[in-house]
């Protein structure tokens, strides 16, 4: 099959989340089967300079915003065998520090950089001379493909290729009022309606995808029966529910190419199931790094955004109630402005106990997987995570609430002692979160238990082929 995938991150090109991870895992996936991919994704601010073997295709694309035609180069990279990486140039829109915004605070203009991404990449589907028999988009910032889709084939007689969305966060939408984005999508007043893309008296990009996608897949079996109830579907639910025939959940897979412990550029010593004399090693160098005494204290990892979604509140009221009890605690991460501040504050009270970096790092994310016994995510939502996979590979136990792709990936011993590989609780509070730290506490000390979850969790595979079939019978199944 020919594969188009849309996404506004990707790794190693561009990165806030998991999104980047999962849609480049994905199309390098894809293409090891066989299939022909592109990824179309927006040229940020110094992808040039970090991939220098870009190059310029003999192709643009153009498009109406509102009354105003414009116009985007694209770059494009040959990363692997069929699969080429296509990035949308538009300086005015794209070359700027971050991806979505600084000091917390949105672009304003993010609506009009997502319709013309959305654009750009129906009329790339459309015209550039390799043609996608599907065209697979993620999340809301790629959510008018589908639209545009559907209307250039009513209006135009477009025989357009099938179009699959994975919904990879539920509460990012890209709901904006009508007056700041409806114009610039040039769509006729008919899609303008609550079967259409209207919600709440504006555009919801997300919604938009949700109506008019063949397919609608998500990142977890879990999440995908979730965001059917009201309490996990941010007010989309009764939209979710209508199209639940066309809803599959499909777990991420990890892309252990990249998140490994025998072959890493992060880590200083190697480790395995079988040889795990680095694992110690590596636990030291992150104290030493984080300025944390030596100690044999189990330590807690977090790598992080610090945002609502995480329970990032209920670790902090479970630090104040544990941290002096015979353990370390180190976190990554950065976002709430508040929860940075907090973190800090804790820090400073407790300096052998606690060390805090606010930044993002993608080799320390790798050294706290590796050096911490326990990571925590103690999410109020999590539609699959994949840092508590990347913990399971690395030989730290995670510690999760049951939702999401948290409870699809992660075996607590009371659901199954034999393969028990973490911590699960259910409720989503400060003594629920802290009770299981004690008990990863206890485990701590039973070293022969410890050990037999440790090698489960190593054991454990999320491989992508597997992910990757599932994909391909969605395709299959637009196909036909
Ligand atoms: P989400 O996509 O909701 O943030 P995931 O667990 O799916 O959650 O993926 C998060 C990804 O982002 C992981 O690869 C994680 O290592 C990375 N990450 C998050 N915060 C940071 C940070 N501050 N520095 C480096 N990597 C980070
Ligand atoms: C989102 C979700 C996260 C998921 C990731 C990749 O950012 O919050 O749970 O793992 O996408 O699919």
């Amino acid at each position: 099959m020919k594969i188009l995938i849309a996404s506004a991150e990707v790794h190693p090109f561009s990165k806030t989340g998991g999104l980047a991870d999962m849609a480049a895992a994905l199309g390098k996936s894809l293409a090891a089967e066989g299939h022909e991919v592109g990824i179309v994704t927006p040229l940020y601010q110094g992808i040039r300079e970090k991939f220098p073997n870009l190059e310029q295709l003999d192709y643009s694309v153009n498009a109406p915003m509102n009354g105003v035609w414009e116009n985007a180069g694209i770059a494009s990279l040959n990363y692997r065998e069929n699969l080429n990486i296509y990035f949308i140039d538009h300086p005015a829109y794209y070359d700027r520090p971050a991806l979505y915004g600084e000091n917390n605070t949105e672009y304003l203009d993010n609506p009009r950089r997502f319709v013309f991404f959305a654009k750009a990449v129906t009329h790339f589907a459309r015209y550039y001379h390799w043609q996608p028999d599907i065209v697979h988009v993620h999340d809301w910032q790629a959510g008018l493909v589908p639209v545009f889709m559907k209307h250039q084939s009513q209006s135009e007689g477009w025989v357009a290729p099938r179009s699959v969305l994975t919904i990879h966060n539920l509460a990012y939408q890209g709901h904006y009022e009508r007056d700041r984005a409806f114009d610039l999508t040039n769509l006729p007043e008919e899609f303008y309606n609550l079967d259409g893309i209207e919600f709440h008296d504006g555009v919801n990009c997300l919604k938009a995808a949700i109506v008019y996608s063949d397919a609608i897949t998500t990142v977890s079996p879990r999440y995908a029966r979730e965001i059917c109830t009201m309490t996990y579907g941010c007010s989309l639910d009764p939209i979710l529910r209508e199209r639940q025939q066309q809803l599959t959940g499909i777990l991420n897979g990890v892309d252990y190419e990249d998140w490994n412990t025998t072959d890493n550029a992060h880590l200083n010593h190697h480790y395995s199931s079988r040889m795990m004399k680095g694992k110690l090693a590596n636990k030291h160098d992150l104290q030493e790094e984080m300025g944390l005494p030596q100690s044999d204290q189990p330590l807690f990892g977090v790598v992080s955004r610090l945002v609502d979604q995480k329970g990032a509140d209920i670790i902090i009221g479970a630090l104040m109630e544990l941290i002096t009890s015979g353990m370390q605690f180190v976190l990554l991460g950065s976002g709430d402005p508040e929860l940075e501040r907090a973190f800090n504050d804790l820090q400073k009270k407790y300096p052998r106990n606690m060390a805090v970096h606010i930044g993002f790092d993608l080799g320390l994310s790798h050294r706290i997987e590796a050096g911490s016994d326990y990571f925590l995510m103690p999410s109020r939502f999590e539609p699959c995570g994949l840092n508590q996979m990347y913990s399971l590979r690395y030989g730290t136990l995670p510690i999760v609430r049951r939702t999401g792709g948290l409870d699809d990936s992660v075996i607590d011993p009371t659901d199954d002692i034999e393969t028990a590989n973490g911590i699960k609780f259910n409720e989503f509070a400060v003594r629920a979160l802290a009770k299981a730290m004690k008990k990863a506490l206890v485990l701590y000390d039973n070293p022969k238990l410890f050990r037999k979850m440790r090698l489960n969790a190593m054991n454990a595979d999320f491989s992508w082929s597997r992910t990757c079939k599932e994909y391909e019978r969605v395709y299959e199944s637009v196909l036909s």
